[in-house]
């Protein structure tokens, strides 16, 4: 059992503190945004993420768990401290490194023994080396801190699961003790560590990520190419999938990547590609197709309509995908702005990230409480997410409810075979459109 510090009480950061508590860690957080630390210390999760509510009661009830304000109470007993605060991305590109920058001169200010420093945030390769000058110039002579490189792969509603059982925990560390900790601190998870240096964990990271957006956009870019055609981009990516060299996760066409990961890293990689004279060409191209792709269920609709204004028009599914209430970089954030600025009316709905839309939306767009209301007297329905909800919705729904039920589907809820049975307009992703 080791004393542990997690700074950084976000999506990452939580599920880190929750989840090595969990296997018998002893974890303290520090948090410096005071409305989500008093709802932490009362074991309420500020985010909505599968699972993790329970495990965060079960730790604070074990006492294995615990959260401050205090960077100087929550970090001079720990052994290891976790990094996982927000690493946004400029309009340039590059990272904003001025969170972390904070917590390493608190750590250089809090510290009293020998640390590990482990950075959860994604940084631009280099970054860790820059921490571990800073410590060391910062740092009294006889105190040592070690840096290592531990990027997450957690990917946002099923986080849990995936930190129970991912593929692999890379460790990069530049110092084979400090390795060796890290090792035994996350043995109990059970999952296979990949150990390097730490240059080359940093660029693991972006480059997973963007390899995972550039089978997105492909198969984005396939699906268009589908409809032309005439083959069907469901069919496609099963067949290209049972390829063991492909893969079949990650081919799901739809209305392009969101969240807060894909768009800031494929961002912040090409940056880093300029920043050494490469011009990586096709990440560009792969941002370029996710910005069109967000956009696609408007060029359709436009092509059915031609004016959207005045246009009763229902949004379902506000959050990046299912199972969050993550709404960063969201293809509903683009889909509103450009409905509002065509003089549509437009309702939308979202089983869980409602709340939080009816915060970043703005006032002119009405945020209800059911998808029966949203779509109610609608010209037309806009499927922006794929909620298990929405895929189980009856479609004679969209038939009694809307003034017209013609609905323009951005994740390929339904088969094609099922809304056949219903006088249903139906424009999906890479498949033939279905006309009444
Ligand atoms: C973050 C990084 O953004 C991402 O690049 C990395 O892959 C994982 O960690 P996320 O957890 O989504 O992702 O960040 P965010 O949701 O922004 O949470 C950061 C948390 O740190 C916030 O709760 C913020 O209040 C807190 N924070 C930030 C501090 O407590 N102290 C600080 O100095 C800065
Ligand atoms: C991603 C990575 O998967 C994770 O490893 C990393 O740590 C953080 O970024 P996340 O962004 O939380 O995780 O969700 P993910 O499930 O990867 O989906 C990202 C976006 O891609 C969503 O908008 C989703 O709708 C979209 N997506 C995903 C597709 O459009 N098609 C797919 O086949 C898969």
């Amino acid at each position: 059992m080791r004393k542990i510090s997690v700074v950084g009480m976000g999506y990452v950061g939580l599920v880190t503190a929750v989840s090595l508590s969990s296997i018998g860690h002893d974890v303290t957080c520090i948090e410096m945004d005071k409305e989500k630390l008093a709802l932490l210390q009362k074991g309420i999760s500020p985010i909505y993420e599968p699972g993790l509510e329970i495990m965060l009661q079960e730790a604070i009830n074990n006492r294995r768990l615990r959260f401050t304000f205090e960077a100087k109470e929550g970090l001079e007993e720990a052994e290891i401290i976790y990094i996982a605060v927000g690493t946004p991305t400029l309009e340039n590109g590059s990272v904003n490194l001025d969170y972390l920058e904070m917590v390493i001169n608190e750590i250089a200010a809090c510290i009293t023994k020998n640390v590990i420093v482990v950075v959860k945030s994604t940084v631009p390769v280099g970054t860790n080396h820059m921490i571990k000058a800073k410590l060391d110039q910062a740092l009294p002579l006889h105190i040592k801190a070690e840096v290592i490189s531990n990027p997450e792969f957690l990917r946002e509603g099923s986080a849990i699961y995936d930190t129970f059982h991912a593929d692999r925990i890379v460790i990069g560390a530049d110092n084979q003790q400090a390795a060796d900790v890290m090792s035994e601190v996350n043995k109990p998870f059970g999952v296979p560590i990949f150990h390097t240096d730490i240059l080359s964990a940093e660029m693991i990271k972006y480059a997973s990520n963007a390899f995972l957006a550039t089978k997105i956009s492909f198969i984005n870019e396939m699906a268009n190419i589908c409809e032309k055609v005439g083959a069907d981009i469901e069919s496609v990516s099963v067949g290209m999938g049972m390829d063991q060299r492909i893969g079949p996760h990650f081919l799901k066409a739809g209305i392009g990547y969101g969240g807060s990961c894909f768009p800031k890293d494929t961002k912040a990689l090409s940056y880093i590609a300029a920043d050494v004279d490469y011009d990586f060409h096709l990440l560009k191209a792969v941002i370029d197709v996710n910005n069109k792709q967000q956009r696609i269920l408007l060029k359709k609709a436009r092509e059915r309509f031609q004016s959207l204004n005045g246009k009763k028009v229902a949004l379902l599914g506000l959050a990046f995908k299912p199972n969050t209430d993550d709404m960063r970089e969201s293809p509903s954030l683009v889909m509103a702005a450009e409905l509002v600025n065509e003089g549509a009316e437009v309702v939308a709905f979202d089983p869980v990230a409602g709340e939080k839309a009816s915060r970043i939306f703005p006032t002119v767009i009405n945020v209800v409480e059911t998808l029966e209301i949203a779509i109610k007297g609608a010209d037309m329905a806009f499927i922006l997410t794929d909620w298990e909800e929405f895929k189980g919705t009856e479609l004679s729904v969209f038939v009694k409810q809307m003034k017209q039920p013609i609905i323009f589907d951005g994740r390929n809820c339904f088969k094609l075979t099922e809304v056949e049975k219903y006088p249903i307009e139906y424009h999906s992703i890479g498949r033939k459109a279905l006309l009444i």
